[in-house]
């Protein structure tokens, strides 16, 4: 796996040693924590609208969530916002890339060095893209990224982990060996899935494979991207601690090498899809953030989310529903995960009319009339 680490360390500049590897983002997440000691009594901060599998991983660890409601405009957490969830018993704070954007990110690595807190950036949404110059995920501690199906590349599913500050490398390393290996037939059947996406999926067939997909693996019968029990309960999977295979390095290393171009076609119709938000009066990414935006999805507020499915789906128009929800997917009882939601106003809000759209389409122009025709029920 020695290639793949370096292809990603050259795109962090920074070296292969620094890179580590894992079944999914999340299990990287949770080998972070691990490794700095974080558990029982610790307090972990994180935002109100994220995946449930990120408050997961450290309750996995019996530590406790703290969440921080985030801002209107960047959907990303403020520094002043997490001061006032710091407590003597915060051990880390997470601070997330949401979209491709990440904001305030220095800011709020300065103010935990100087309290001691480790930072790690949830950077599942913005390998390829920087911040203020630098690639993003080199600013904190430790970064995760994820290489599950619609991130920056793709390996089927799939993470990996920087380690900025090399101090914790030896307990890393030492938290890895605990990685299973991921079985025969689990390999077999990411193969055919990452095989069955290239050639099936196109806007045609996308809401029915999406929905199959997601039926199935709900059902444990392919490879999901979450299993059922992570988001019916709090508890540990048996399988969750699992190594990357070589099936998802091969993927990985072809995605990489089209992740440029990918990044450009992105960038150039997130700008386009945005300007035309802006134009009509619609909820918009402001111009002060496009020099840090890597536009991995284009979010857009409605007023009827179910509406505007249906209308998609006969439209043949990829939608992406991140976060429908401010712990993605759960909808109710957040009690399990701790979260009170009526404590964070925005991520609330957002997550109750939000979806996005797929930036890396071929077809823009059909996006932007189907936009056009469904105006009304845009916010
Ligand atoms: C913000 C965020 N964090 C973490 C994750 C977990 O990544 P993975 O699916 O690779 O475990 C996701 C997944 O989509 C995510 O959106």
């Amino acid at each position: 796996m020695e290639k793949f680490k370096a292809e990603i360390a050259k795109k962090l500049n920074a070296n292969a040693s620094q890179i580590s590897l894992y079944w999914k983002g999340r299990v990287g997440f949770y080998a972070l924590l691990k490794a700095n000691g974080i558990g029982k009594g610790d307090e972990v901060i994180i935002p109100a609208f994220t995946c449930v599998v990120v408050p997961n991983a450290i309750i996995y660890l019996g530590a406790k969530p703290v969440y921080v409601d985030v801002n209107k405009d960047t959907f990303n957490t403020t520094l002043n916002h997490i001061k006032e969830k710091v407590t003597t018993k915060t051990k880390c704070i997470v601070i997330q890339n949401t979209f491709g954007l990440s904001s305030e990110i220095e800011e709020i690595v300065e103010f935990a060095k100087e309290k001691e807190i480790v930072t790690i950036e949830d950077c599942t949404h913005g390998f390829g893209g920087s911040y203020n110059g630098k690639p993003n995920g080199v600013f904190a501690d430790a970064s995760f990224f994820s290489t599950q199906w619609n991130k920056p590349f793709s390996t089927g599913i799939g993470g990996f982990v920087f380690l900025k500050d090399k101090t914790i490398s030896q307990q890393l390393s030492l938290v890895n060996e605990e990685l299973a290996l991921p079985s025969f037939k689990e390999k077999l059947m990411l193969g055919i899935l990452i095989k069955a996406r290239k050639f099936l999926l196109n806007p045609t067939t996308y809401w029915t494979l999406l929905k199959t997909y997601r039926f199935l693996s709900k059902k444990g019968i392919v490879v999901g991207s979450s299993s059922g029990e992570e988001i019916t309960s709090v508890i540990m999977p048996k399988n969750y601690f699992k190594a990357f295979s070589k099936t998802q390095e091969k993927e990985g290393l072809r995605g990489l090498k089209k992740l440029d171009d990918l990044l450009e076609t992105r960038r150039k119709n997130g700008l386009l899809f945005n300007q035309f938000l802006k134009n009509n009066g619609k909820t918009y990414v402001k111009e002060e953030l496009y020099k840090n935006h890597s536009f991995l999805k284009l979010p857009v507020l409605v007023k009827d989310r179910e509406v505007f499915k249906f209308r998609a789906e006969k439209a043949s128009i990829n939608l992406g529903d991140w976060f429908v929800s401010m712990i993605h997917p759960i909808t109710k009882d957040f009690s399990n995960w701790e979260l009170d939601d009526k404590e964070f106003p925005i991520a609330k809000e957002v997550s109750e009319k939000i979806l996005n759209l797929d930036t890396d389409t071929k077809n823009p122009e059909k996006v932007i009339t189907f936009l056009q025709e469904n105006l009304n029920e845009i916010v």
